[in-house]
């Protein structure tokens, strides 16, 4: 047991980094090539900055000091997909990764989140990154100890039999003997699922505090005041008999013994230390908190944000419920669409605090199609396979997808540019019908060509004013 306990713990950080090893930046590229269509730069930049994380690891410690990450601005109009690359960003990288929105912190000292528990948040996920990977790797060992507390249980082992008479011992052993081969047969019978309509008792901890858990969810976490624990430590511990059926008895052991076998100091050492190392934070909506001062309204916490955002960037300790943590090699990416504002709206120090733009281009007609299309995610395929499940096939001809394309970019170009986004709206409007009626559908298939999609949109597309309102 020891041992294994040990071995366990032994498994260096590098391991789960070498993970990032195989993720050159041609490899992150192809990945993100699988959702996102076009926008080439921005996901050469997020690659190669996603890259540079992991050849930093391999510096010597004194190096890897010096090398500062390079923060990425993503600037485009709405709707070209700068949330989705951060999005898929974060499926692939083992880094702790997190993505927060600008517009919702607030300068310290006016009411709403302040910017620095961005790295708690991101600590927290580390955290719980760490500790589900060292549950995985005690589960085989947590199942085998949860398995023989619970034949304990089933079937109590005889009392010690030391102290009575010398010519009582080779009795017992014979008990003993048999007392083993029982309990394995036992143990065949749980295995086997025979059990499982037993009951047994068990002690379990209780729940209490219910109260405060509703209570530390408004506000107060920032203060990093961990309630329970501290009420926890002073209430003495309430534990209960409960009668449980077998098969709940052993996942409430299995966790037990997974909570006894991962020591939650290490854990929070390697999560604090990932974030350090490869922490990656992506600020999204950075535009709306870009405009200097303009001395009324609400906007005077805007330029706050920024001055706050500036030593988290820069690097700079933040304090944790778990410890403080550093934020020097956090890799930051930043996004906006930038309509209102500019890049250059940002006060400077920030500006200089994101070395690297890029730009992602707007989308046509021709990237609609690829869109439509292309992605594992693509929209045509989510609206067949939504259909399918009533028992509708429908399906697209290609002149049917250029013309929605091709609708898309018209209504794009007449009224707000809202990118891909009116993809969704014009799938909606074109399927109406047939999603409405698919349950009562007699009829159960549906070739859609371009015909078909100027008759159910051209009234609307004519109309501009109907079109404000549905597209
Ligand atoms: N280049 C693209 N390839 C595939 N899908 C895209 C692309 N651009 C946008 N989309 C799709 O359009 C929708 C909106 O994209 P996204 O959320 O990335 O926009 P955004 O650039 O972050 O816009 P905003 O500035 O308004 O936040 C998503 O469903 C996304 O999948
Ligand atoms: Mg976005």
């Amino acid at each position: 047991m020891e041992m294994l306990a040990k071995k366990i713990e032994e498994k260096p950080v590098e391991k789960i980094l070498d993970k990032d090893a195989q993720l050159t930046p041609r490899r992150i590229v192809g990945e993100l090539d699988k959702y996102i269509i076009g926008q080439k730069n921005a996901k050469r930049s997020v690659a190669i900055a996603l890259r540079n994380r992991w050849r930093r690891q391999q510096l010597s410690p004194e190096l890897r000091e010096e090398v500062a990450p390079k923060n990425i601005i993503m600037i485009g109009p709405t709707g070209v997909g700068k949330t989705e690359i951060a999005r898929r960003l974060a499926r692939l990288t083992n880094s702790p990764f997190i993505k927060v929105e600008a517009s919702k912190y607030t300068e310290v000292g006016y009411v709403g989140r302040d910017v620095e528990s961005m790295v708690r948040d991101l600590t927290e996920i580390s955290k719980n990154i760490v500790r589900e990977e060292r549950a995985t790797e005690v589960s085989e060992t947590a199942k085998a100890n949860a398995e023989e507390r619970l034949l304990d249980l089933l079937l109590p082992p005889p009392v010690s039999s030391k102290k009575t008479a010398d010519e009582k011992i080779e009795m017992d052993e014979i008990g003993h003997k048999h007392y083993q081969e029982t309990r394995e047969k036992f143990r065949k019978y749980l295995r086997e699922g025979k059990l499982n309509e037993r009951s047994v008792e068990l002690e379990v901890e209780q729940r209490i505090l219910p109260m405060i858990e509703v209570v530390s969810n408004t506000g107060i976490e920032d203060l990093d005041i961990n309630i329970k624990d501290m009420l926890g430590s002073i209430m003495p511990q309430k534990k209960k008999i409960r009668k449980v059926k077998v098969s709940e008895a052993l996942t409430i052991l299995t966790q037990e013994e997974a909570q006894k076998l991962i020591d939650m100091d290490k854990v929070i050492k390697e999560a604090i230390n990932r974030v350090e190392q490869s922490g990656i934070i992506f600020i999204d909506e950075i535009d709306k908190v870009a405009g200097r001062e303009s001395g009324h309204g609400p906007d005077v916490s805007r330029e706050g944000v920024q001055r706050d955002l500036l030593p988290i960037v820069e690097g700079s300790t933040v304090s944790t419920k778990y410890g403080a943590v550093r934020t020097d090699h956090i890799l930051f990416i930043a996004a906006g669409a930038f309509h209102v504002s500019k890049p250059s709206d940002l006060i400077p120090e920030l500006q200089g605090r994101f070395p690297i733009r890029v730009e992602l281009d707007s989308l046509g007609k021709e990237e609609f199609i690829r869109i439509l299309t292309e992605p594992q995610n693509a929209l045509i395929k989510q609206y067949v396979e939504l259909l399918k499940t009533e028992g509708v096939d429908i399906s697209f001809a290609e002149d049917a997808i250029a013309e929605i394309a091709a609708l898309a970019a018209l209504v794009n170009d007449r009224m707000e540019n809202i990118g891909a986004r009116r993809l969704h709206t014009i799938m909606e409007r074109l399927l109406d019908d047939i999603s409405f009626n698919a349950p009562d559908q007699q009829e159960s298939k549906f070739a859609i060509d371009a015909k078909y999609v100027k008759e159910r949109l051209q009234d609307v597309i004519k109309d501009e004013d109907l079109s404000r309102y549905i597209l």
